[in-house]
């Protein structure tokens, strides 16, 4: 069911059923954090492995002491200019948070975030609540409701509908080690907006495909058609009878045998961040062979953007 009736939602969850959830990035499958039958339900229908661990969600900074023995200084900066947004924090965590939460990992991924109705669902409930995108494992993170339904829908109970999300893709992970700041994951906030805040950091993004490697895999976020990255023109020129799907940043490329989705007329990289995974999802409706697409700039969300790019395209 899709609705968005605040009260249905925190009903399931006290329940510990599963709700997906919106947010500013993607939408989350959530439940109960502080339940391990509850948490374990959020593995069994994403059809995740468990060493991949959770990321949790509560309302606001003064939250994260019961969940975490420690925040960083430089940590605290990042959450107080970031939060409510997409950043999320690796802390060390409280036994109060369940090992399979983290995947018997001593941090927990924590974050706040910015979407009116599920900050108002997480102030209602007094546990935090554990979400990973609402997808099943390895495919592109929906950013509607609609997206969550059709692949999810009816595995569980009810879909919190908080429209398209804003910022459209995941957020930033960011941990410290030895006083040096570490960005994991590219995100929906940019390297250069973290480092105006705490100075240079490293970014260590895990493309592992090593299974017992807990973070991100090297494929991922793949639609079911293959994706390749290559000069457009020159593809479309030399497959006259090829059905060809093209995702380009600005340029329309469509023509008989070319279905093109545009990121963004404008050449907007916000824009195109907000459409990247709706494009992505576009093709699998459609007989197209073969998605073709192009690297961004590689600064700002434009980095994040080919990020997610390569492992659609990695097999
Ligand atoms: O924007 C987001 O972060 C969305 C929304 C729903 O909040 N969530 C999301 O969750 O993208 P998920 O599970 O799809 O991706 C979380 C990533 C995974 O790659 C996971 O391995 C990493 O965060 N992660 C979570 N907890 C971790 C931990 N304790 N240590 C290292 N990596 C962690
Ligand atoms: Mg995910």
């Amino acid at each position: 069911m899709i609705g968005n009736d605040l009260d249905v939602a925190k009903a399931f969850l006290q329940e510990g059923k599963t709700v997906a959830i919106p947010t500013e990035t993607v939408y989350g499958l959530a439940a109960n954090a502080l339940d391990k039958e509850a948490v374990l339900s959020i593995f069994q229908i994403k059809n995740r492995p468990h060493f991949d661990p959770l990321i949790i969600h509560t309302h606001s900074i003064s939250e994260f002491e019961k969940y975490v023995t420690d925040v960083p200084k430089p940590l605290l900066l990042l959450a107080e200019a970031f939060t409510p947004g997409p950043i999320t924090l690796l802390l060390p965590k409280k036994n109060i948070i369940p090992d399979i939460v983290t995947s018997g990992l001593d941090k927990v991924a924590i974050r706040i975030p910015n979407h009116p109705l599920t900050l108002e669902l997480l102030r209602s409930i007094n546990f935090p609540l554990a979400a990973p995108s609402a997808n099943p494992f390895g495919y592109v993170s929906p950013t509607s409701a609609e997206h969550v339904n059709k692949q999810l829908g009816d595995k569980i109970p009810y879909i919190l509908d908080g429209g398209t999300c804003h910022v459209g893709l995941e957020s930033t992970i960011i941990g410290i080690e030895e006083n040096q700041i570490v960005v994991y994951r590219l995100g929906g906030l940019s390297i250069e907006a973290i480092e105006e805040v705490v100075g240079s950091v490293t970014v260590h993004l895990n493309q592992s495909s090593n299974p017992t490697a807990p973070g991100m895999l090297k494929s991922h976020y793949a639609p079911h058609i293959p994706v390749i990255i290559t000069p457009i023109e020159d593809y479309i020129n030399n497959h006259p009878n090829k059905k060809i799907g093209v995702i380009s940043f600005f340029k329309n490329h469509s023509s008989e045998n070319v279905n093109c989705f545009c990121l963004s007329k404008d050449a907007n990289m916000n824009e195109a961040a907000q459409n990247l995974f709706t494009a992505l999802r576009h093709f699998d409706d459609t007989d197209v062979e073969v998605i073709i697409t192009e690297k961004l700039p590689d600064s700002f969300l434009g980095r994040a953007i080919n990020d997610r790019l390569n492992r659609a395209a990695a097999r």
